[in-house]
């Protein structure tokens, strides 16, 4: 199913019709509407105007279409802002307050706000909870985008005292789990405690943790009140949320997702590219800079589809240039359809594109839509009728009554575990600049994705069992409870550099890393050390005679008797190991090695991998394989046996799909 994002208060209501049916002439089922529209919706306190929203609904579903609705939460008006004053966040660098004119200009920590948006909501979700036309709630708009997760208000201050007061009880434990004692830090009670914000030099790493924790808590606190009172009126209708890319929430993503019927994303693979490679070198940029690195969509949405344990949605599409990244290029013709059938073939059950016409005033109006400002149709319009088209011929392996491919993708036999806590551990603690654990838990991810292997992600309470290979890359605080876990799966577990090392208040483990995991694998890291990039030592993989690369982060380990070296370095320096099921990763490393570890791996659990060439992706969805060409050159892809193409050919053309049906 297609989708698209439109704003009706942007445009006169004269061509609200012709919108309307074109959407649906090119195959657009669900639009939709609402989110930043509060200033329209109630123009001063409790002055609502829904005529023009009820019209705008009747107009798009008189075209058949299906109306989601947001909560406009993400745009508190100017009068409201006047009415609070403390709605405004503070920003935790320079302590200004954050101020009125564009977006997100809110603070989870003022009651003003949180009772505010909770009254806005009802309202909505009474006067649309049961209108025939809406399917479904989009809960605000991307919650804690533009870094607004955090705030150095006197709100958070205040409440961050009382979260403290909660979880640790008194403070002499506060003091102990936070190692107060050093640099005189010990407070006498709960309301000296400081946000750990516009200090001297660093903060204590357990007094950021726990303002993470908080902070996190907040978010979800706001999302989860939202989501029980659309609930309460919208019994039939759908809630979901469009997440911005995991490691930009700041917010634990499992309990934000919590309550919602799904997960969506807003898919921007080349405005993200463009931030995430920032510092990659020319060559390795420039090759992706208009399709988007061939794993960074699919990192999202298969982390989208672990979250949402079901399919996904993808709420925004990007559809041409956006306007926000540092450089903003054209995608290759071609990219918007591909991008498109990899979501479908990472379980999303529906992609919507952002926006239905661009818009030529404000601050978007640089981004592209898949109407031009002047209502010709831009570069997307085609490839979004192609899609609409190849969906068609899909017909026979979709639901009949939702129209959506009929099965999830097949259940993966690798496993990633990700957490938004060892995110944050490795962001307080960084030790080096050239540890980001976005960049570390990607490379990994790529790595099984060129090897043609499909990746779950899992929370580290999900069950481990139906998996043959578990990752964990960047997993330094474990508990006793994920360890049980573990030791209940015959899997190979793999466990990258930092595991096991940090307490639960981010100190260091009694017996030295990897902690817990010393339960699985008899191994001590004695020392870490980070270095650069490129003042790399030469690392050897056990049967292997090509020369790989340890850097950024390099453990000195002290493995047990029964353990097998998988790899050493230069210096004859364990820096892989295994025991049993179990493997030790004890260094960061180039992008080859990983390959040839996993491969060895994979190999010796028997997980069938594919011989893609460069550039080619390939993904099984139910009866469907789905072959994506993100190189400039054609590809071949050789069918399995009795496979037949229901799209494209084994000769994949540049950006090109292929979909085959598996009997
Ligand atoms: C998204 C956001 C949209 C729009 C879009 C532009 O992050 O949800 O409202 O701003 O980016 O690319």
């Amino acid at each position: 199913m297609l989708g698209v994002c439109y704003y009706p208060e942007h445009w006169p209501e004269t061509i609200w019709a012709d919108d309307a049916r074109e959407m649906a002439e090119l195959g657009l089922k669900y639009v939709r509407i609402g989110e930043f529209a509060w200033s329209r919706l109630e123009s001063s306190p409790g002055v609502f105007q829904f005529d023009w929203l009820d019209r705008a609904i009747e107009t798009l579903a008189g075209a058949g279409l299906k109306v989601i609705m947001c909560t406009p939460t993400a745009t508190p008006p100017k009068w409201l802002i006047d009415l609070y004053p403390d709605i405004l966040p503070v920003d935790i660098k320079t302590g200004t307050v954050r101020g009125f004119g564009s977006r997100r200009h809110c603070d989870f920590s003022s009651e003003n706000y949180h009772r505010e948006s909770m009254r806005i909501s009802e309202v909505l979700a009474k006067r649309y909870g049961q209108h025939p036309a809406i399917c479904g709630w989009q809960t605000d708009n991307e919650i804690a985008c533009h870094d607004t997760a955090h705030s150095g208000s006197h709100n958070a201050k205040m409440a961050f005292q009382r979260w403290c007061e909660a979880r640790y009880g008194d403070v002499d434990t506060l003091n102990s789990a936070w190692g107060n004692v050093f640099w005189s830090m010990e407070y006498q009670t709960f309301g000296q405690i400081e946000l750990p914000i516009l200090a001297v030099t660093e903060t204590s790493p357990a007094h950021q943790l726990a303002y993470r924790r908080f902070s996190s808590d907040m978010v979800v606190k706001f999302h989860d009140e939202m989501v029980d009172i659309i609930r309460a009126h919208a019994p039939n209708q759908f809630v979901t949320h469009n997440f911005i890319p995991m490691h930009d929430t700041q917010t634990d993503n499992f309990a934000l997702s919590k309550k919602l019927d799904f997960v969506s994303y807003d898919n921007y693979p080349l405005g993200r590219t463009d931030l995430f490679f920032a510092d990659a070198p020319t060559a390795q940029f420039k090759k992706y800079m208009r399709t988007g690195h061939p794993d960074f969509s699919s990192y999202a949405f298969d982390q989208s589809r672990g979250i949402s344990k079901r399919g996904f949605w993808v709420m925004e599409q990007q559809p041409g240039p956006v306007n926000w990244a540092r450089h903003n290029p054209r995608p290759e013709a071609g990219m918007v359809r591909l991008w498109s059938w990899q979501a479908f073939a990472h379980g999303a059950e529906a992609v919507c594109y952002f926006r239905w016409r661009q818009v030529p005033f404000a601050q978007e109006q640089m981004h592209a839509g898949i109407k031009r400002t002047d209502n010709s149709r831009a570069a997307a319009h085609k490839e979004v009728a192609q899609v609409r088209d190849e969906l068609k011929l899909l017909a026979p392996f979709t639901d009949h009554f939702s129209g959506d491919l009929a099965t999830l993708p097949l259940q993966a036999k690798v496993a990633i575990v990700m957490t938004t806590e060892n995110q944050w551990v490795t962001e307080i603690e960084r030790q080096g600049d050239s540890f980001n654990q976005h960049q570390v838990e990607f490379s990994w991810y790529s790595a099984l994705r060129q090897l043609g292997l499909a990746v779950d992600f899992v929370s580290p309470e999900h069950d481990l069992t139906p998996y043959q290979l578990v990752i964990a890359p960047c997993m330094p605080i474990v508990s006793q409870d994920f360890v049980d876990r573990c030791k209940a799966t015959s899997a190979t577990l793999v466990f990258g550099p930092r595991s096991g090392a940090k307490t639960a208040e981010l100190s260091a483990v009694p017996n030295l890393g990897p902690g817990l995991l010393q339960q699985l694998i008899d191994v001590k890291v004695l020392s870490t050390e980070t270095i650069r990039p490129d003042c790399y030592a030469e690392l050897q993989l056990d049967g292997d005679q090509t020369s790989y690369q340890s850097s950024r982060w390099r453990e000195e380990l002290a493995p047990g008797a029964n353990v097998l070296i998988l790899a050493r370095d230069e210096f004859k320096q364990p820096a892989v190991v295994q025991q049993g099921n179990v493997v030790y990763v004890g260094t960061l490393s180039c992008e080859e090695f990983l390959i040839a570890l996993f491969r060895q791996l994979a190999e010796s659990v028997g997980l069938p991998m594919w011989q893609l060439g460069s550039d080619l992706r390939t993904m099984q969805r139910g009866q469907l394989q789905f072959v994506f060409n993100y190189g400039a050159t054609m590809q071949q892809f050789t069918a399995p046996e009795n496979a037949e193409f229901v799209i494209g050919s084994s000769n994949l053309q540049p950006y090109d799909v292929a979909v085959l049906r598996l009997s």
